[in-house]
């Protein structure tokens, strides 16, 4: 179902283009600000984060406030038509609190207390961190919540990384005790009586540390969930001391692909998604599967509330963290940033306005280089880019059409690199996703990013590589999904542990093992430098001849209710089935036992979309490197061609009728893509 969505701000309902903003860093000399002013009205830019660091300018000594620097701002941005996402300042504090109060620091698994200094050094649980942040969120709403240029909240800034202090220590054992009641309970779903780790009282009970616990398989990840649903307390707290002046105000807090942090819990308190996106163009060499990862990416951070999102952060021009920080070339600002919007971003923002003169990002790519004029090759990519935006600002609001998702989900993540199994030396579960997603992307099939708990029931097919932490529920939830009609494509290592961490008995794929039709008996990992290969069988349901290479890791499977489709081609196991299908209901459910290349998988999911009847953005073959996504309000659909693979690329259209979304001039039948290209197009709504 088609829905366009209600603007992120009424205020603003167009595609927001901006940056973080540090007008504090220029206090000392106000014609920087007039001089901003200017050059945002000139580059397009309607929305700035600010007061993200600004915690020691709004309150330089406790208690004693400052506000005058972002109430002139403020005004001058609503005199000039720019709005602002205004921060919390909690991403950093004063030194004057951690000088006062010790027990903000935080504490690293080493038991050892930071000192002052960097960001996200706090503890999460610490009541006086707690106190300081909601005095000062609730003096910021006060002041700024029904203020005309504000759009809305940005909480603190890419919240991360863990506390092992006491308070952290007794917050744990509560969370513990909420959980399991007992500490029988515990024991029995931490496996404790391996290595005699019984536990005989809570207090004995500290997080993982590396001098310390840290085989404990459950342990470990009941520690990660406790992060999690600590820091979204820490969140929580923070959103409720500046909604309370204005509910309707929405809140976000910028992700960052942290792995330590479950952002699908993050969703339930926080009214829009953002994040923050740096590709690192031209390193690799391989454009494309960096294009692919973003995009995947998109998908993820989209499908987290299903509806548009924020493009919070990206780089106008380079990074300045990595090993060799490559310059954008020509293209490439346009094609990243419109690559956003494609996956259902309403917005492209940067990090940052202006060049900081001093201190560690002071060379990190800005709008405003530190040249301080409009004059630059950045600029000019950031001012062109704006009025694109302005010029498709019909695309805000509309929403992504999937009848494909993958399911990928952090507690399997965190469980799979702590299995401790076959392949030590690297499962890449996150490379595997992406490889699968990638075989879709490369077809132009909109792909949502979804988690176990979520509704499988709109979909047509379902991706879920490697689902090593599989619960009964999400078994059962995926064979009904199969039974009702939908394709499910799982791999080799999955069904093997339930959520304690605890293997499935009985036979794996556990809780998949009905649906799938076989019995995962044995699984060999594969050095780097080995191969093994996938055979396919004289007349295999999916129409696939010939030899496909595999990797990594190799799963001796059974048949029991599945029909192989194709078999390994080496070692001892030869001739063993390495690929199958099982019907159960009215839908199909495959089994890849090994780690196949891109090759296999792009033949693969091009016969297993069709069966399912997967529709693609556009109906036509699209070079390699190319590919095309769909954003629609259901009476438009607005097509992005973009092109990634480092050469001139045509495309042919579907012969449907095509406008330029741009100019609305009828577009041509073969779409010619320069290198970094993209474009727009419009066409009437399929549904
Ligand atoms: C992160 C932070 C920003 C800035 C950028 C630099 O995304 O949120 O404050 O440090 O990285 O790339
Ligand atoms: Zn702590």
């Amino acid at each position: 179902m088609t829905i366009q969505h209600a603007p992120i701000s009424p205020k603003l309902p167009v595609l927001m283009h901006g940056a973080d903003y540090n007008p504090d860093q220029w206090l000392h000399d106000p014609a920087v600000l007039e001089e901003d002013i200017r050059l945002m009205k000139l580059a397009g830019c309607n929305v700035m984060a600010i007061g993200i660091f600004s915690w020691a300018s709004l309150e330089p000594s406790e208690g004693e406030f400052r506000f005058e620097w972002l109430d002139q701002v403020l005004k001058r941005f609503q005199d000039n038509g720019i709005y602002a996402w205004l921060a919390t300042p909690s991403g950093a504090r004063p030194a004057w609190m951690s000088a006062r109060y010790p027990e903000v620091l935080r504490v690293e698994a080493n038991r050892v207390r930071n000192l002052h200094g960097l960001r996200h050094n706090h503890c999460f649980t610490s009541p006086v961190y707690r106190e300081k942040t909601g005095v000062i969120n609730r003096k910021l709403a006060e002041r700024y919540a029904h203020h005309p240029a504000v759009v809305g909240w940005h909480i603190s800034n890419e919240f991360g990384g863990e506390c092992h202090c006491e308070l952290c220590q007794d917050a744990f054992r509560n969370w513990l005790k909420n959980k399991y009641g007992t500490l029988d309970a515990l024991n029995m779903a931490w496996w404790t009586s391996f290595w005699a780790h019984t536990y005989t009282d809570w207090s004995q009970i500290e997080s993982p540390a590396p001098h310390g616990e840290f085989m404990v398989h459950a342990q470990n990840l009941d520690w990660r969930r406790f992060v999690t649903d600590q820091t979204i307390d820490f969140c929580k707290h923070e959103i409720d001391a500046v909604k309370w002046a204005n509910p309707d105000l929405p809140a976000t807090t910028n992700m960052h692909m942290i792995e330590g942090l479950d952002y699908r819990k993050f969703a339930g308190v926080l009214d829009v998604i953002s994040w923050d996106a740096y590709p690192t163009w031209h390193d690799a060499k391989d454009d494309i599967k960096l294009g692919a990862a973003f995009a995947f990416n998109h998908d993820l951070y989209r499908s987290l509330l299903q509806k548009p999102f924020l493009l919070m952060e990206s780089t106008p021009s380079m990074t300045n963290w990595q090993a060799v920080s490559k310059l954008k070339q020509p293209g490439m600002h346009r094609l990243s940033s419109l690559q956003a919007i494609a996956h259902g971003s309403d917005s492209v923002q940067y990090f940052q306005w202006r060049k900081s003169r001093g201190s560690s990002e002071k060379l990190h790519g800005a709008v405003v280089d530190h040249v301080g004029h409009e004059h630059t090759r950045v600029f000019r990519d950031v001012a062109e880019l704006g009025g694109t935006l302005a010029d498709i600002s019909q695309v805000a609001g509309s929403s992504t059409p999937t009848e494909t998702a993958i399911l990928f989900d952090w507690e399997n993540r965190w469980a799979v690199k702590d299995s401790q199994g076959p392949r030590n030396s690297g499962l890449h579960y996150e490379e595997t996703v992406m490889d699968h997603h990638r075989a879709l992307w490369q077809q132009g099939i909109a792909t949502d990013v979804i988690g176990s708990e979520d509704d499988f029931s709109s979909y047509k097919l379902i991706v879920a590589p490697m689902l090593y932490l599989c619960r009964e529920e999400t078994g059962r939830k995926l064979g009904s999904f199969v039974e009702r009609g939908g394709t499910l494509v799982a791999t080799y290592w999955s069904g093997v542990v339930d959520e304690h961490d605890l293997c499935h008995l009985g036979g794996f794929p556990g809780p998949l093992r009905k649906t799938l039709g076989i019995w995962a008996e044995e699984i060999e990992g594969l050095h780097d430098w080995e191969r093994n290969g996938l055979s396919m069988l004289p007349g295999n349901a999916l129409g696939l001849s010939g030899r496909y290479e595999s990797r990594e890791l190799c799963e001796l499977i059974h048949l029991e209710s599945a029909e192989a489709l194709g078999q390994y081609t080496d070692s001892f196991y030869a001739e063993r089935p390495a690929l199958t299908v099982n019907k159960l209901g009215q839908g199909k459910a495959y089994y890849i036992a090994t780690r196949l290349t891109d090759d296999f998988l792009l033949d693969f999911y091009r016969t297993v979309t069709e069966a399912a009847g997967v529709g693609r953005a556009l109906e036509t073959a699209l070079p390699a490197g190319v590919t095309a996504q769909v954003r629609s309000d259901g009476k438009s659909d607005f097509v992005f061609i973009m092109n990634f693979s480092g050469a001139e690329a045509e495309v042919a259209l579907d012969g449907r009728s095509y406008s330029d979304l741009e100019s609305g001039e009828p577009a041509e039948a073969n779409v010619l893509l320069p290198v970094n290209g993209i474009r727009l197009l419009k066409r009437a709504a399929a549904r």
